[in-house]
């Protein structure tokens, strides 16, 4: 394979900060060289970032207590149009660094060009409708409810100390998806980035710092292993955001000296199934399965992690999905209409490997043996498995890269008990016609998972639906409307709704001497 020379100029060598206090640093902190594998030999060094001890994570977790203040704090106790004033700053400040983050993005993570600029865009909508929403949800609760006797006013309050950890392969969309609800509910916040994609926080900081009171936001970057779970011990962060895997968010919950007292919101692994029926459009089914396994070289949770298809039609189905497949761009994320990049991992390709290996062992069958698995640095080609039985490894375990196994079915029943066993929940696709077939089937998979896909690939989008799964595939449940909840607890201010009580309340509404008491509403 040959690459062209990139198009774009190369991103500037970016060293690493953090922000704590509203102070960004460059010193006072150990760093690591940042490498990107988007190069045309071995991975290239583009900048360095913070690994901060526990004492630095703990400096960022007490400058986010600071700000919290028992709850009493100025970010804590602002109205929300005030709050709505500071997320809207940050907005356009970060619109500002748009090229060089979604560049960073390529460089970082090997994600195209187009995917780049579509994450970007997509959180900043996530911002807009988030605020949207907020509105919304202010002007509902400034409503008073009255029932046996009791007048009351329920709003949501903030829960206090937020720890955000975000994904590799959206590392600005996701752990924004966590972090602007959360800030834009009055707690506060330290962010530990991810893996991959800490350089592109870089040229956001300044606007987080400009945008937001000291404390409140706080950004550095460490070893999660050896930093996270000795911090969370200490009993001071009230809110866990995380988007990893299951094993990891076990280990930092039980480190919680509470953990009842550990909300958590967490999006985890899963194993997405397609099933297509033997009626389904063939053609339709396989170009939202390639879509659907292999759109950013797998690396999404909601990615198609197994292909059912029944056995009457596993024939066609293999030879169209193996051409489809042939015919992906792979290169560099700028190279055009490139679809197959690096992977930003360099362990992951002997990963794959081993689960390509392990299922030949075990009767599979690798359907495009030319191209299928072949390495150019990280650049993994895809590769097909077919006729892969369940006890494979990679029927069982979550690839997140990009091999695809395909599994031959003639009794639906199959394919019902492996998702019932399945430890993930997450979502699933349905291919087929037979309203009879297509109903029984959306009603046994909607208590394994949380989204049934329609004759179309497994996806989180729009962000104003709920994302959550079931067993170890999440807890909470995050969308625009979720996430707000998520981040907040309701408190009500109640009261007999007798003259005394009336008129107590009419006082305190009339004289303004209330933040949440209040009929103000944020237009
Ligand atoms: O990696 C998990 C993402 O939330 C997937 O989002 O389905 O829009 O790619 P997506």
């Amino acid at each position: 394979m040959t690459y062209n020379l990139p198009a774009f100029p190369a991103v500037p060598h970016l060293t690493g900060h953090i922000l704590i206090d509203g102070k960004i640093r460059d010193s006072g902190f150990e760093t690591k060289p940042v490498y990107s594998t988007c190069s045309q030999g071995q991975p290239l060094e583009i900048g360095t970032t913070s690994q901060v001890s526990i004492e630095i994570l703990n400096e960022a977790v007490a400058a986010a207590s600071k700000a919290w203040a028992k709850g009493l704090g100025d970010w804590p106790m602002a109205r929300m149009e005030d709050r709505i004033k500071a997320v809207v700053k940050f907005r356009d400040g970060m619109l500002v660094q748009r090229e060089i983050v979604c560049r960073l993005l390529m460089w970082e993570i090997g994600k195209n060009w187009a995917d780049a600029q579509a994450e970007f865009d997509r959180t900043i909508q996530y911002i807009d409708d988030t605020i949207a929403e907020v509105k919304n949800m202010d002007r509902e609760s400034g409503r008073f409810q009255f029932a046996g006797g009791v007048m009351a006013q329920i709003r949501r309050a903030p829960l206090g100390v937020t720890l955000c950890m975000g994904p590799f392969n959206y590392p600005l969309n996701e752990t924004f998806t966590t972090l602007i609800p959360a800030l834009i509910m009055g707690n506060s916040v330290v962010v530990k980035l991810a893996r991959f994609g800490q350089l592109l926080w870089e040229p956001l900081l300044q606007a987080f710092a400009d945008a937001f009171p000291s404390g409140v936001v706080n950004v550095v970057n460490g070893r999660g292993r050896e930093v996270v779970r000795p911090v969370v011990k200490n009993g001071k962060i009230d809110v866990l955001a995380f988007i990893g895997s299951s094993h990891v968010a076990n280990q930092i919950k039980i480190a919680h000296p509470q953990p009842f007292r550990f909300r958590s919101i967490l999006s985890l692994e899963a194993k997405n199934p397609a099933i297509v029926m033997e009626d389904a459009d063939i053609d339709n089914a396989v170009a939202e399965c390639v879509k659907g396994s292999l759109s950013f070289n797998g690396q999404r949770c909601t990615a198609l992690k197994i292909i059912f298809v029944h056995k009457k039609i596993a024939q066609d189905f293999t030879t169209k999905f193996v051409k489809k497949v042939d015919s992906l761009v792979a290169g560099l994320p700028w190279e055009p209409n490139v679809s197959i990049t690096p992977l930003p991992d360099t362990e992951k390709p002997a990963y794959l490997n081993e689960l390509i290996k392990d299922a030949v062992q075990k009767g599979a069958v690798l359907a495009n043996p030319e191209r299928g698995g072949k390495l150019q640095g990280t650049l993994f080609f895809p590769a097909i498995l077919t006729k892969v039985p369940l006890n494979a490894r990679v029927a069982i375990e979550e690839q997140f890269g990009p091999v695809v196994p395909i599994c031959e079915f003639e009794n639906l029943q199959e394919v019902e008990d492996y998702i019932i066993d399945s430890p993930y929940g997450n979502q699933a696709s349905l291919f087929g016609k037979d309203p009879q077939k297509m109903g029984l089937m959306i009603d046994h998979l909607s208590n394994q998972v949380c989204r049934i896909n329609i004759n179309t690939q497994c996806q989180r989008g729009p962000d104003v639906y709920p994302f959550t799964g079931r067993k170890n595939s999440a807890e909470g449940t995050l969308s625009v409307y979720d996430a707000l909840r998520s981040f907040s607890i309701r408190c009500m201010v109640a009261s007999k709704q007798d003259a005394t009580g009336k008129q107590v309340v009419q006082e305190i509404l009339r004289s303004d001497s209330s933040r949440f008491l209040s009929m103000n509403v944020v237009l």
